[in-house]
C-alpha cells in the first residue's frame, strides 16, 4: 500500500498538497494538508487527487444545487424550532474534513473490528488521521463544547465503486436535538427519562444496554417512544417541504453503534424505495462522556447529493463538481425554493474500454482490493471516468495464474471524447497498473 501512494504521488503531482520526501523515515511522505503536516505511514491510502476536493466546498457555494438543498434544510431547522425567538439549532458548516480515528469511529462506540474502519472503505492519512466518512464524527466534540441543538454540515469520503450515484466525496447534513426531563415532559411532570434502576449521576456504575430492540436499558418506553415520535415527524416534515405533502416515505429499522433503536428513511421516488437518511436515539454512553447526564438526545445524518439529484433530477453524480458553465448557471437567480429542473446541455456519447491483466503470484482474484484499482482509474482518468465495472475473474486450467478484467467507461460531461484520447488515458491507466500492483497486461 506504501507502494502505493508513493508511486501515485510520483505520477501526479498536485498543486494542492506539498509531499516532501526527504524528512520522511523510510521515505514514506509528508502529506501537507490545510497548512498542517501529517507523516504518512503503511495504513496511509489517500490520494492527491481525493485531497484535491478539499478546498472545494460546493455545500457552501453559491447557488450549487447542494448548496440550495444544505439552505433549505438549515431554513427547515430555523423555522421549526426557536427559543425566545432565535433559532434553537446552531450551524456548523465549516469544520475541517481531517479527524482522527477518535472523532470518527471510538467516540461514537464503532468496534474496533467494525467493517466501516476497514482501509478498504475509508481515505486514511495515517494510522490515527482520516478524512471523515460522515459528520457524525463531530458530534461528541460539540457535545463537549456543552451544545445541545446542532448540525454539523460538510463533504464526507468514503472509498467506493464509480458509477452514476457514486463519488467518493459527498455531502451530509447531520444533526443532534437533546433535551431535559423539564422540556421533554413540560406537560407531563410525573414522567422520567431515565429509568430508576439507572443513576444518570454515575452511569458508569449502571450498565446501559441496547438488548431491547425498542429502547436502551437506561431510559424509560415514554421519553423514547416521544423521541422517536418527535423525531419521526421532525423528518417526515422536512421531506414534506423538499418534496412536496404528495411524497410517499416509509421508515426501515437500521443498527447505528451510536444510536438506538435507529431507522432509515426510504422515500418513494421514481418507482423505487430511496433511502435519504439514518437517524435514531443517541447511544446514553456517548452523553455521558461528553458531558450532558440528565438528558436525551435524537440524531440524524441526511446524504445531501441524493436529494439533490431527485430534486432537480441530475441524472449524474459527477455534475455535481462541474465547473461548466451550462450547468452552474441552471441554478442561478432562482428562488431558493423554485422547481427547478436540470436539462441536460446535451449528451456526449460515452466510450468503453476493457482492461485485463494478471495478477502476480502475491495476488488472488479474491484479495486483490477493487477499491485500490478504482482509485488508480480515477486518479489518472480523472472526471472522464464514468464507471468501472468488474467485468470477468479468469484462472488459468493449467498455469493456475489469475486474472481480471474490468470495463471502464469514459465520458466527458460536456464534450464529446475522441477515441484516441480515449486510448491515451486507457494506456496510461495500463502503465499505472503495472507500476502500482505489478500485474501484466493482457
Ligand atoms: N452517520 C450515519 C451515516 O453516515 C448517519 C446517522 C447519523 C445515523 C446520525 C444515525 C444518527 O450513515
Amino acid at each position: 500500500m506504501t507502494k502505493i501512494l508513493l508511486n501515485r504521488v510520483q505520477y501526479l503531482p498536485s498543486s494542492f498538497i506539498k509531499l516532501s520526501f526527504c524528512r520522511a523515515p523510510k521515505s514514506l511522505p509528508i502529506l501537507q494538508i490545510k497548512n498542517k503536516e501529517y507523516q504518512a505511514d503503511e495504513i496511509s491510502n489517500v490520494t492527491p487527487k481525493i485531497l484535491s476536493y478539499l478546498n472545494r466546498n460546493l455545500h457552501l457555494q453559491k447557488d450549487h444545487p447542494l448548496s440550495k438543498v444544505r439552505q433549505r434544510i438549515v431554513n427547515y431547522f430555523y423555522s421549526s424550532f426557536t427559543h425566545r425567538g432565535n433559532p434553537a439549532f446552531s450551524v456548523y458548516d465549516n469544520l475541517s474534513p481531517v479527524v482522527s480515528t477518535k472523532q470518527n469511529f471510538d467516540d461514537l462506540l464503532i468496534p474496533e473490528d467494525h467493517p466501516s474502519r476497514a482501509k478498504s472503505d475509508c481515505y486514511y492519512v495515517n494510522s490515527t488521521t482520516l478524512l471523515r466518512a460522515h459528520m457524525t464524527a463531530h458530534q461528541s466534540e460539540l457535545l463537549k463544547a456543552g451544545l445541545e441543538n446542532f448540525l454539523m454540515i460538510g463533504d464526507v469520503y468514503r472509498r467506493d465503486e464509480i458509477d452514476s450515484t457514486h463519488f467518493p466525496v459527498f455531502h451530509q447534513v447531520d444533526a443532534v436535538r437533546s433535551q431535559r426531563k423539564e422540556h421533554l415532559f413540560e406537560n407531563h411532570p410525573g414522567l422520567e427519562i431515565f429509568e430508576t434502576t439507572f443513576d444518570p449521576e454515575t452511569p458508569h456504575l449502571c450498565q446501559n444496554n441496547i438488548i431491547d430492540p425498542v429502547k436502551q436499558s437506561c431510559h424509560t418506553l415514554e421519553a423514547t417512544k416521544l423521541m422517536e415520535a418527535q423525531l419521526k415527524n421532525h423528518l417526515v416534515g422536512l421531506v414534506k417541504v423538499l418534496f412536496g405533502d404528495e411524497i410517499q416515505h416509509r421508515w426501515v429499522e437500521a443498527y447505528f453503534p451510536f444510536t438506538h433503536p435507529s431507522w432509515e428513511m426510504e422515500i418513494f421516488y421514481e418507482n423505487k424505495w430511496m433511502e435519504v437518511l439514518g437517524c435514531g436515539i443517541v447511544r446514553n454512553e456517548i452523553l455521558a462522556a461528553s458531558g450532558p447526564n440528565n438528558s436525551i438526545a435524537y440524531a440524524f445524518g441526511i446524504g445531501l447529493e441524493r436529494i439533490a439529484m431527485a430534486l432537480y433530477k441530475i441524472p449524474d453524480i459527477r455534475l455535481m463538481w462541474s465547473n461548466d458553465s451550462g450547468f452552474l448557471t441552471q441554478f442561478q437567480n432562482k428562488d431558493l425554493n423554485a422547481n427547478i429542473t436540470y436539462k441536460p446541455v446535451s449528451v456526449y456519447p460515452q466510450c468503453t474500454n476493457d482492461l485485463s491483466f494478471w495478477l502476480p503470484s502475491t495476488l488472488t482474484v479474491d484479495t486483490f482490493m477493487s477499491n485500490d484499482f478504482y482509485d488508480l482509474v480515477r486518479d489518472i482518468g480523472g472526471d472522464v471516468i464514468e464507471q468501472v465495472k468488474l467485468k470477468d475473474k479468469f484462472v488459468h486450467p493449467k498455469t493456475k495464474k489469475q486474472s481480471l478484467c474490468y470495463s471502464i467507461v469514459y465520458r466527458h460531461l460536456e464534450r464529446t471524447l475522441t477515441q484516441a484520447e480515449v486510448n491515451k488515458i486507457h494506456k496510461d491507466i495500463e502503465r499505472a497498473a503495472q507500476q502500482v500492483f505489478g500485474v501484466q497486461i493482457r
